[in-house]
């Protein structure tokens, strides 16, 4: 959500700051823009509304060879998006880029009135706030940024300059995200590592609290209470490879096709199918505290929510003696639900940045229960706020549709699970068939992907021109169902909704008629002839179905299927999920939408 770059060096500053809005142009991409300045303090502000290419046409008319400068790319919060209400704002010599949200920011704009505002934005209120303090210079711009966010509710990562100095950046964070890259003669920031990426390996990721001031040769960390803080350098794991296309036309697409090789990743010992175990480090809890576990609270957003919903009906199907409950974080956070003892909470988050996830960990942890997290993004907000945790490891997720993290998040919460089974004492020969099917995943992913590719790009174009989807399953197959008609919506806008099978008679069933279309998951085992019968239903009614399915005798009279052949049976939903994936990229492209940046959202939702 939103993106901030910056540069202070010997170098080029629009440079860096194009390339590196580039790259963070997937966490928000309504507007951008950038401010440099000269040695002599000259400010050169550049915004545009759309995207980055947009602002890269407004800044070749307006090269400039300045050493300091400061950049954002926009999903808009406050105001709509515009060039007036992009990033960044100016109050007198200042200016600032902002991610987050200003909460009592109409509190503060009443007290600005010397301040002529121009934008809607809660940002240029704190523009203004930073510009009181800081009176034209005559107090250092670090102590009015200080004395501003100490009246600040809300969340934020911000950067600003000021025309009076240009040799200084003044960052500060909380609840989003900021990292300062350390270079030779150069300091760079970005609120997401893969800007970073190919300037420098070295990193320091800001707390929440902290304020820096950053030369191209120095940085002074300090607390919001004026206590220094010395900086942890930590090591960048992401490469260039990660964050392109690698051939592909879209990044979606590359993620789709990356699983083979990003769930291996997941696994990398951890598995060891030779004896039918798991072994996770991550965690940190003791045989005895994995053995009085009784509740499993799963926590997630959107896909991620998804993924806790699937991992939950598996775990539940090996570990004896367990409730699970999978929650969607915006709810929970202001439930007063009660938590049982013995409850270890799952956080599952891909950016490990998410403000209602977060939010919700920082009260389940205030109730002393024990939180594991289930992040892809290492050194985020949520994996250094969980007691222990386990790492997805799929590398960067670029397009907004999370795919690969989601089969990576299932699969690591069901080896969480299978840990939690074998501390119980649950026979081996019970969980054996998990492990050895999980270690098999990464080429069953392959086979499924290569052999059905073509076949659903075929199947996509035929329902191109649907406005409504309605997918269907049950058992593990819901919430594969749930998910699919997540990704459907999401990058195709067609409206897709998810039931149980068991659920249509209780009202979907009235929806069907031609301007639906019925996705239905179908896999082998002791509820598929139960389900067959739910089709037969929506067959009876003139539905439209597009089967999905891994029994090869499957014989209804459907409109299409894809049958899957695989030696799985426990994941073969997982293997569903990735042609609902493949079915959702090639409908959106059939209908030439933005694959990678569907309108209205972001990757990484740092915002309530
Ligand atoms: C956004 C993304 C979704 C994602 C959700 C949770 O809404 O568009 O794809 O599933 O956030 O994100 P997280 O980073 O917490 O997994």
């Amino acid at each position: 959500m939103c993106g901030i770059v910056g540069y202070v060096g010997n170098k080029n500053a629009q440079d860096f700051l194009v390339s590196g809005l580039k790259r963070l142009e997937y966490r928000g991409y309504d507007s951008a823009g950038i401010v440099t300045l000269s040695d002599e303090g000259t400010a050169t502000l550049i915004r545009a509304k759309g995207n980055i290419s947009n602002l890269e046409e407004k800044l070749a008319q307006n090269k400039r060879n300045d050493k300091i400068g400061i950049g954002h790319t926009r999903w808009a919060t406050h105001g709509e998006p515009s060039e007036i209400n992009a990033h960044p704002h100016q109050a007198g010599k200042i200016f600032l880029v902002h991610n987050g949200i200003i909460e009592n920011y109409k509190e503060l704009k009443k007290t600005l009135n010397e301040h002529e505002f121009k934008s809607e934005t809660d940002t240029e209120v704190l523009a203004a706030l930073i510009n009181s303090f800081y009176k034209d210079g005559q107090h250092p711009l670090t102590n009015a940024v200080v004395q501003a966010l100490k009246l600040v509710k809300g969340t934020y990562g911000i950067a600003v300059v000021s025309e009076l100095d240009p040799t200084e950046i003044v960052v500060a964070r909380s609840g989003s995200p900021l990292i300062v890259g350390v270079g030779h003669d150069e300091t760079l920031i970005a609120s997401d590592a893969s800007a970073l990426v190919g300037h420098t390996k070295q990193a320091i990721y800001l707390n929440d609290g902290e304020v820096a001031r950053l030369t191209k040769n120095s940085i002074e960390i300090k607390t919001l209470s004026a206590e220094p803080v010395s900086a942890k350098v930590e090591e960048i794991e992401t490469n260039l490879a990660a964050i392109q296309k690698g051939g592909y036309d879209h990044f979606l697409l590359k993620e789709i096709m990356d699983q083979p090789e990003s769930l291996t990743e997941t696994l990398r010992g951890r598995i060891h199918a030779e004896d039918g175990t798991v072994r996770l480090g991550g965690p940190g809890l003791s045989e005895t505290e994995l053995r009085k576990i009784k509740h499993l609270i799963i926590v997630g957003c959107g896909t991620a929510y998804h993924a806790g919903l699937l991992a939950g009906y598996y775990i539940e199907k090996f570990t004896p003696e367990i409730t699970i409950e999978t929650v969607i974080a915006s709810e929970y956070r202001y439930r007063q639900a009660y938590i049982p003892e013995n409850s270890v909470a799952l956080i599952v988050s891909q950016s490990g940045e998410t403000a209602d996830t977060l939010a919700c960990l920082r009260e389940i942890k205030k109730q002393g229960v024990k939180t594991i997290g289930i992040v892809n993004a290492i050194g985020s907000t949520i994996a250094r706020e969980v007691d222990g945790g386990t790492y997805v490891h799929v590398g960067p997720e670029i397009s907004v549709a999370s795919t690969k993290a989601f089969t990576s998040q299932v699969v690591a919460m069901v080896m969480f699970g299978l840990t939690i089974a074998q501390a119980k004492g649950v026979r081996n020969s019970i969980l054996r068939p998990y492990v050895s099917e999980i270690a098999k995943l990464p080429s069953e992913i392959a086979k499924v992907l290569e052999s059905n590719r073509d076949l659903v790009q075929e199947i996509a174009s035929q329902y191109k021109d649907f406005e409504h989807a309605i997918y269907l399953g049950r058992d593990t197959a819901y919430p594969t169902a749930m998910e699919g008609s997540l990704k459907l919506k999401e990058i195709s806008y067609i409206d897709a909704n998810a039931y149980a099978f068991g659920e249509l008679k209780h009202g979907p069933l009235a929806l069907i008629d031609d301007r639906f279309f019925e996705i239905a998951f179908l896999p082998d085992g002791e509820l598929y002839e139960k389900a067959v019968s739910n089709v037969q239903e929506v067959l009876a009614r003139g539905g439209k179905i597009v089967a999905i399915t891994n029994v090869d005798k499957f014989d209804l009279d459907v409109e299409n299927v894809v049958k899957i052949a695989t030696e799985l049976k426990i994941f073969a939903p997982i293997l569903m999920n990735l042609i609902s994936q493949l079915f959702a990229y090639y409908i959106t492209v059939a209908k030439g939408l933005n694959v990678d940046q569907p309108r209205n959202l972001a990757k990484s939702v740092t915002v309530e």
